[in-house]
């Protein structure tokens, strides 16, 4: 086994997160870094012939705008095995399979990937090998500690990649230029000078057939569990002195466990929804509870809210609200960070003093600088502009990112365990409330902003 070439080895290559996001990823990575030496093996629990495995790989490298002769020729020596990967025997010829050190990618259900992680630690392990981790980590707070102690029992946790495509954006890696590459920002990042962040991602996507995976997660884990708290990490850490994994994840480890529901009230710091039918873009959606594969009883919402603190010096009394939903009109998906109005506004001076905002876009990737500045005319008048750049793109998508870290041995990008236990304690006494209906499930037509009644939640 070669030490410097990897063999990725995806289980659940069939699926549509491997056909969708991992393939077109790996395609673009690989087509931009060309010292990484990668093979790559399909496993799945469907059969399927080579040659068909080798077309899927060669229509997601274009759907990810990769060619080239490398892809080419990793496309024909790949392979696909159709096998239970909670067997031994069959992960043993996986293994023999590999002609570099073995990158496992787990893009299964958490309940599938706990059973493989239990058949791996009986054992004996190539040396080197990697584990990545899709989300989500675990199904609650237990399972994921569970799992946790599981694997630090047969793998150190530097070779355990818990995959957030959300660190791999360009635009949350811009969070860190921005944020301590300019003086003016980080000397006001603070409750002194900041009123209240928050972090939006509202698709206009519906279900689109994940019924399967999303009625058992709903919004609140889909988006705001892994994603959207990391997200909140990157703005709410103290400045880590590298960028390197242990400064970069420690400081943002550190943000996470200040994190908390508002003012400890799970049922007055959180909303849910669910959408019914409607129209988006000129087309109608049917309601999420008519999906295939949706059962009522789960009571799974498709638009979540919570408003969060992070009790520390730098951010008490500062709410953090943190909203993802699907089926929603204008796809918002943006971090918002209010100023405090000035303390005195000099007498004389008219016109309207919008507070000050920074809007950073993570679709489009974008930033914009609300200002109030004096107005044409007359000189002491005031009026609102807006200051905005485009945050430059990488050359590859969120997944080539995240998969760049993996293949490199190198877990900055990618999810600590304590962190992914924090991300569950943060949202646990919020799924309690909504199990024991403390909280309303409201509706929205598809295609609206949300439910009508909602404004701000009231932070008291
Ligand atoms: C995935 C969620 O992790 O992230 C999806 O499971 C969501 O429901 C997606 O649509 C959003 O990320 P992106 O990068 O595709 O906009």
């Amino acid at each position: 086994m070669s030490s410097n070439r990897r063999t990725l080895v995806i289980l659940g290559a069939s699926g549509d997160l491997t056909a969708r996001l991992l393939l077109p990823g790996l395609g673009q990575l690989l087509a931009s870094q060309p010292d990484l030496q990668i093979d790559l093996i399909g496993v799945g629990g469907v059969p399927m012939t080579d040659a068909v495995w080798r077309r899927r790989v060669t229509s997601s490298f274009k759907a990810g705008a990769a060619s080239g002769a490398r892809l080419t020729a990793l496309i024909a020596s790949s392979r696909y095995f159709e096998a239970d990967a909670t067997n031994p025997d069959e992960l043993e010829k996986i293994f023999a399979a590999c002609t570099g050190i073995p990158a496992l990618y787990f893009a299964l259900p958490p309940a599938v990937t706990e059973k493989v992680c239990a058949t791996l630690s009986k054992m004996k392990l190539p040396s080197g090998l990697v584990l990545a981790l899709e989300k989500p980590f675990g199904t609650d707070l237990p399972s994921a500690r569970a799992l946790n102690r599981l694997l630090a029992t047969f793998i150190p946790e530097r070779q355990v990649h818990r995959v957030d495509h959300f660190l791999g954006k360009s635009t949350v890696l811009n969070i860190l230029g921005l944020r301590f590459a300019n003086r003016l920002f980080e000397q006001s990042w603070n409750a002194s000078n900041i009123e209240r962040v928050e972090i939006s991602y509202d698709e206009s996507l519906g279900l689109e057939g994940r019924a399967g995976y999303y009625d058992h997660a709903g919004a609140l884990i889909d988006m705001i569990q892994s994603h959207l708290l990391q997200v909140l990490a990157a703005i709410a850490m103290e400045p880590p002195s590298t960028l390197d994994s242990d400064d970069l994840r420690g400081a943002m480890a550190q943000a996470l466990r200040a994190t908390r529901i508002w003012q400890g009230k799970a049922a007055a710091g959180s909303r849910r929804a669910r959408y019914t039918a409607g129209t988006i873009d000129g087309k109608k959606l049917g309601a999420y509870l008519k999906e295939p594969g949706v059962d009522a009883a789960r009571g799974t919402e498709t638009l979540a809210e919570l408003v969060l603190s992070v009790d520390n010096w730098r951010w008490a009394g500062v709410p953090f609200v943190l909203r993802s939903g699907k089926a929603l009109e204008d796809s918002r998906k943006d971090i918002v960070i209010t100023f405090r109005p000035v303390p005195h506004l000099p007498t004389g001076m008219t016109g309207t003093s919008v507070p000050t905002q920074l809007r950073i876009s993570l679709d489009p990737h974008m930033m914009h600088l609300d200002l109030n500045i004096n107005g044409e005319g007359d000189p002491f008048s005031l009026d609102n502009v807006t200051l905005s750049a485009t945050f430059a793109d990488s050359t590859m998508g969120a997944y080539g990112e995240v998969l760049e870290g993996i293949l490199r041995g190198d877990p900055t990008l990618s999810v600590r365990g304590d962190v992914a236990e924090e991300c569950w304690r943060i949202v646990t006494p919020v799924l309690a409330a909504w199990h024991r209906d403390a909280v309303a499930m409201e509706t929205y037509p598809a295609g609206s902003a949300g439910p009508r009644s909602w404004k701000r939640l009231p932070i008291g």
